[in-house]
């Protein structure tokens, strides 16, 4: 791992080496927030990366060394489709993880992306964020003990989007948004002011096809609503990018050597 202007960066072989790092950072994160706090509160996002890290998570040995009934899930993001839809990240988390432990069903919030009133949809999410955390859904928003996010190779986080409204939201923690040319379009968002209260954020990104974007977003000029994946900035927490050397490979030697 290197320091590089505050970014930690961590370059593992391959996808499925970086999947396993993430899982046990999990394991480990977990164990520290229910040690010191009681519970374990996780964002998860959709992509193929953290698919990887959820089916590690779900099986032996990891999936002994969490107390599952501790854990409280959100979501970073989710497309407007039922939650049994292939394309729906709850369901994509439900298979690979949430349905192999026990986790107490009033602590699993999915995103009822699915309604037609999604921008009403998105203020419940809120309100429902703000009652996990008994916290003022109008006011400061709460600390996720840890978030999970991937990058797109648009520079897309979440689903804040390059030049989408979403990406200058300064105040809501939950947004309904239009994906430009990423079926499905229509999502609800977290925004970065509630992203970014995190104790923890990783970033998982792998693959060739990444290269070139994670080079402009990490040694190119701040740009967030060309690359929104740059607002990404935890006021107070600790964030990791997880690559790995494909995703690595435009990046000059001296960021991750
Ligand atoms: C979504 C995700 C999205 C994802 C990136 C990276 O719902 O589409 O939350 O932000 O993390 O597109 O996805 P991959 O890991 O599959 O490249």
């Amino acid at each position: 791992m290197l320091l590089h202007g505050g970014m930690n960066i961590s370059v593992y072989s391959d996808a499925g080496a970086l999947s396993r790092a993430a899982a046990e950072e999990f394991v480990q994160l977990a164990r520290g927030s229910i040690r010191s706090r009681g519970r374990f509160s996780v964002v998860l996002s959709g992509g193929s990366t953290p698919r990887r890290m959820y089916e590690l998570l779900a099986a032996r040995p990891l999936r002994e060394s969490v107390d599952w009934s501790r854990v409280e899930v959100f979501w970073g993001d989710e497309r407007g489709v039922p939650p049994d839809h292939p394309d729906s990240n709850f369901h994509m988390a439900s298979a690979a993880l949430l349905e192999h432990v026990t986790i107490p069903p009033d602590r699993i919030h999915r995103i009822r992306a699915e309604a037609p009133d999604r921008a009403a949809a998105a203020r419940d999410y809120q309100l429902e964020i703000a009652r996990a955390f008994q916290v003022d859904g109008a006011g400061v928003p709460p600390s996720f003990d840890l978030v999970l996010l991937g990058m797109g190779n648009d520079g897309h986080t979440a689903s804040l989007f390059p030049n989408g409204e979403a990406v200058l939201e300064g105040r809501r923690w939950a947004v309904s948004v239009e994906a430009p040319q990423r079926p499905p379009p229509s999502r609800i968002t977290l925004t970065a002011p509630i992203l970014n209260r995190a104790r923890d954020i990783r970033l998982l990104v792998a693959g060739q096809d990444k290269a070139v974007t994670l080079r402009a977003v990490l040694q190119g000029p701040h740009q967030p609503r060309r690359t929104p994946v740059q607002l990404i900035e935890p006021e107070n927490g600790r964030m990791i990018w997880l690559v790995d050397e494909a995703a690595a490979s435009e990046l000059d030697k001296a960021v991750v050597a």
